[in-house]
């Protein structure tokens, strides 16, 4: 992505604003002329935000900068000619930057400076990791101004799948500079996967990944069942073990084991007897 890399400089595009621009706007109305819009480029180069006070028939007691709304610490002076510099510019510079003029007794004036920069995810979850039926939360937070749009999206056959809000089970919050995905009561079969985010503004585009990984209710048994297993296969070997042992032990006559063998004994004492009897 190559944004505007020329410097503020060159940029000065002579803004006149004039605040508060009523039917009966006097000439005494503040005027300020800013060097206008810039935005930080790829390489960075230093930026100078310029503002003037060119005509006010009210005594100014100070002036200063602000960005987002939020004063800038150590800008404040005494001065209608303002400047402020960023050096090394990086994307989290970007934003609505604002000079301010405050008078003597008359209303405070300001002119609106837009630093703007391609979006740069901040922060995200790399992975998610769940068990099956809990629900999935993914988030992405971004710097860079205007604030992006925000899209996710899902791989499905290796390509990105837009995710509707509201659809199924998915669910999508988008604030200024971050975005949540929620998917509820997860499905083992259709959710794992590659998720994206994706922050676009007008500057540039950039997008993050998240893996998501569902597990089976049982994942927490499994150490138990392995050890249930182990019990269960040493059972049976043992088992077949002695199931092999005991033929090896019946003497190789087909007479039936048991109680039967003492009774056969028995019989050819019988037998032995009787042939004794007989002699
Ligand atoms: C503001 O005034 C200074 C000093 O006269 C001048 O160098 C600068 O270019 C002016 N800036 C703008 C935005 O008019
Ligand atoms: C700011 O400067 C102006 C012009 O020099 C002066 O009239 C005014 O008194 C100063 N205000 C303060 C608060 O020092
Ligand atoms: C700038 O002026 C506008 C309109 O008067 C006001 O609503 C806004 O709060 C001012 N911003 C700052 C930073 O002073
Ligand atoms: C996100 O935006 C909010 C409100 O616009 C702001 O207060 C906050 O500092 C921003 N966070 C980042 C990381 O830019
Ligand atoms: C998605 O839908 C929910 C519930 O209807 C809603 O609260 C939320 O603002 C929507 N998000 C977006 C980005 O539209
Ligand atoms: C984000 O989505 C936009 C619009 O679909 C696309 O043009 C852009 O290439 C995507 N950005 C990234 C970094 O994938």
């Amino acid at each position: 992505m190559s944004g505007s890399t020329l410097p503020s400089a060159l940029v000065i595009s002579l803004l006149l604003v004039s605040l508060l621009p009523g039917p009966g706007a006097a000439q005494n109305e503040p005027s300020i002329v800013t060097s206008g819009e810039v935005t930080i480029g790829d390489p960075a180069l230093p930026i100078t935000l310029q503002c003037n006070l060119t005509s006010s028939s009210h005594i100014l007691t100070y002036s200063y900068w602000t960005k987002n709304g939020i004063e800038l610490t150590a800008t404040r002076k005494n001065a209608s000619n303002m400047e402020y510099r960023i050096s090394k510019p990086r994307a989290e510079d970007s934003g609505e930057y604002h000079c301010v003029y405050h008078f003597h007794s008359a209303p405070k004036a300001n002119a609106t400076i837009e630093v703007k920069a391609a979006p740069a995810i901040t922060g995200h979850k790399r992975s998610e990791n769940k068990n099956e039926g809990q629900d999935a939360m993914m988030y992405c937070k971004s710097v860079g101004y205007p604030h992006p749009e925000w899209v996710w999206r899902r791989k499905e056959n290796g390509l990105f799948m837009d995710i509707a809000n509201n659809s199924g089970r998915f669910f999508i919050i988008n604030k200024e500079n971050y975005t949540e995905l929620s998917i509820m009561n997860l499905q083992i079969t259709e959710d794992p996967g590659v998720y994206q985010c994706n922050a676009t503004n007008s500057v540039g585009t950039h997008s993050e990944v998240t893996i998501l990984r569902v597990r089976s209710h049982l994942a927490p048994l499994w150490p138990f069942l392995g050890i249930l297993a182990e019990i269960i296969i040493l059972v049976v070997i043992i088992v077949v073990y002695e199931k092999r042992k005991r033929p090896d032990e019946v003497p190789d006559d087909d007479e039936p084991a048991g109680p039967m063998k003492t009774n056969s004994t028995n019989n050819h004492k019988d037998k032995n007897l009787r042939q004794r009897n007989t002699n």
